[in-house]
């Protein structure tokens, strides 16, 4: 097993290669959308984005005046990323690698979790929720959007609420009152529902 097989079941990099990615959408997320229109995106705020693929949200933060960085283990999504922001003359810490083997040279304010946590194998997420402990400030924030399914298996792998908040235990997270997280359906995939939450490291 080459260890880009033991992080993911799925070969990503020839996914990019072949353009078979049904999780892409033409726009930043509208649930991204929602967020910067409510000011929970501020200027100079460092964050990072996990598994950013080739989604626009990378630049879309970096344009709202943030110090973005985006990890991905795909070389093609990240060159992608690079061509992204030489053409708008933006920058960015952009990064070919395992999200879960990195650190960032400072602590973060923000990270986004776009249709990363539902990729990567369920084994894998307490090792996620531990990185993001290590990359976030005290009262740094996680901007959330957790995949819905009823199917098994995956990916995408579902992550159902009940699961989410053992993952990410109240003694670790502030969690938002239950009215303000909202569900988006995902056109490609299916419909799924994904539900926006922002979590909050103490
Ligand atoms: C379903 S795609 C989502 C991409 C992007 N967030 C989006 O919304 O378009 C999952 C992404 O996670 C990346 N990925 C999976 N496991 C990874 C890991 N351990 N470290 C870094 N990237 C990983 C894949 O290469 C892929 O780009």
């Amino acid at each position: 097993m080459t260890p880009d097989e033991d992080r993911s079941p799925i070969d990503w990099e020839t996914r990019f290669r072949d353009n078979d990615t049904p999780w892409e959408r033409a726009t930043v997320h509208p649930a991204f959308a929602a967020w910067e229109a409510s000011g929970a995106f501020i200027a100079d705020e460092r964050v990072v984005v996990p598994g950013c693929g080739r989604s626009p949200e990378v630049l879309a933060f970096a344009k709202a005046g943030l110090t973005a960085a985006g990890i991905d283990l795909s070389p093609t999504a990240i060159d992608w990323q690079t061509d992204q922001f030489a053409t708008a003359k933006q920058s960015a810490r952009l990064i070919a690698g395992d999200v879960l083997a990195w650190t960032p040279p400072e602590p973060v304010d923000l990270v986004y979790d776009q249709t990363f946590l539902c990729a990567i194998h369920p084994r894998l997420r307490s090792d996620y929720e531990t990185t993001l402990l290590r990359w976030l400030k005290p009262g740094g924030r996680m901007l959330a959007l957790f995949m819905q399914k009823d199917e098994r298996g995956g990916p995408p792998y579902g992550c159902p609420l009940d699961v989410m908040r053992d993952l990410f235990s109240d003694m670790r997270w502030r969690w938002p009152e239950p009215e303000t997280i909202s569900t988006w359906p995902h056109p490609q995939l299916n419909g799924k529902p994904e539900l926006s939450a922002v979590l909050v490291k103490r």
